[in-house]
């Protein structure tokens, strides 16, 4: 029989809050989406709180896997405080807007490492499209060529593409019926939204539901012993990035632009996120930065090449390199042959090579610099 919603409010009912309130009545619950007996919310509460819960998202997760039906559980427990103390509303999708500004939902405590994980670094951008999926798979290939071990991680809850980048397909195993085994493809440990839901679902969820599958994505996948995780961000600097920045504990950001000034722009709005919660920016890559010829091989600047170059000179963060707008790129990244992995001798895959050296030369700086997450309450 299929698990219902009204189940698992019914399982929740005997789930106690740290005040005795039963977790279904204590209005802290994101919406509960229940898809093919997988069972996602999150549960929301004052980030001062936050150890005091803990016990009760495990109970509440113990009861839910408890119903007949019930495959998966991904429930998440979000710390928030506003400015001022007073209770921040959840982040809403509609709010993550590319241009929407970001409103601060500061955390008192900077988010935990994961075990066995060297190092998280967020590939992102604020306009869509200029190529970040493409840039994550081919620097986290570029990393394992340099004999990095490098897991990355889909964290696009909206719009997720590294099944697809990196052709795999399949459901993750679970292990000891709690934690996901990652997939694997070209020598990657991956995650993604993608192995877990079909494609068709909805995507209903809101704000907090993207942290929290997130964070579960994050925490509850046996990484195992890992280098650098590659997590390649969803578009825009609205609410849900700045509170992914926030909740995943990264060692460094990577923005990645097209050379147009209106990417630019966006491109500055994504380094000033990151800045404001003290994630190290570990430089720009200049996407689609200059078009080469398949068939003469001649070379032409359609987007004014260099913008970002500039900008990072500009801004004082390091520049990373430049990947050209070439056929090659998008039809093997688009048939999940990406560049570095299916033609390693190539110029491109030089390129993304070039990039990941500089960015593990960046990763050991912002080490020794020890960044912590900033507290603006
Ligand atoms: N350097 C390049 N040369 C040619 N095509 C490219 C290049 N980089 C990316 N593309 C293509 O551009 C399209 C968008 O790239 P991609 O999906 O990586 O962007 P994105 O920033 O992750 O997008 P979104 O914001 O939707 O997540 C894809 O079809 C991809 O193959
Ligand atoms: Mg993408």
């Amino acid at each position: 029989m299929a698990v219902t919603k009204a189940d698992v409010l019914a399982a929740l009912e005997r789930v106690p809050s740290p005040d005795g309130t039963p977790l279904s009545k204590s209005g802290k619950l994101s919406e509960v989406v229940v898809s093919d007996g997988k069972v996602f919310f999150s549960i929301t509460v004052d980030a001062a709180a936050v150890p005091a819960w803990e016990p009760v998202r495990k109970a509440a997760e113990t009861a839910v896997r408890a119903v007949p039906g019930v495959a998966s559980a991904m429930i998440a427990l979000t710390g928030e405080r506003a400015p001022g103390g007073a209770r921040t509303p959840p982040p809403s999708p509609q709010a993550a807007a590319p241009g929407a500004r970001p409103r601060a939902t500061p955390h008192a405590t900077p988010a935990p490492g994961i075990p066995g994980v060297g190092a998280i670094i967020a590939v992102a951008s604020g306009k869509g499209g200029v190529g970040k999926s493409t840039t994550a798979v081919n620097l986290a290939l570029g990393l394992r060529d340099l004999g990095l071990k490098v897991g990355v991680l889909d964290a696009d809850i909206y719009g997720p593409s590294l099944p697809k980048l990196l052709a795999i397909k399949g459901r993750p195993e679970t292990l000891g019926g709690t934690r996901l085994k990652p997939m694997e493809g070209y020598g990657l440990k991956v995650m993604s939204i993608g192995f877990l839901i079909e494609e068709e679902t909805p995507m209903i969820w809101r704000g907090p539901m993207v942290i929290s599958a997130l964070t579960q994505m994050l925490r509850e996948v046996e990484w195992g012993t890992l280098d650098v995780i590659v997590v390649d961000m969803p578009p825009g600097t609205g609410d849900a990035q700045l509170t992914m920045a926030q909740q995943v504990p990264l060692k460094g950001a990577v923005i990645v632009s097209t050379p147009q000034d209106l990417a630019l722009i966006d491109a500055r709005r994504g380094i000033a996120m990151f800045k404001r919660v003290n994630v190290p920016v570990l430089g720009i890559v200049e996407n689609m930065s200059y078009f080469l010829c398949p068939e003469c091989g001649a070379r032409s600047d359609i987007f004014g090449h260099g913008g970002a170059r500039h900008e990072a000179e500009r801004l004082g963060v390091p520049f990373l390199g430049e990947v050209p707008l070439h056929i090659d790129i998008r039809e093997k990244s688009d048939a999940g042959l990406p560049v570095v992995a299916t033609d390693p001798d190539g110029p491109h895959a030089k390129t993304y090579r070039e990039i990941a050296s500089r960015v593990r030369q960046g990763l050991s700086v912002a080490g020794r610099a020890a960044p912590k997450i900033v507290v603006e309450a």
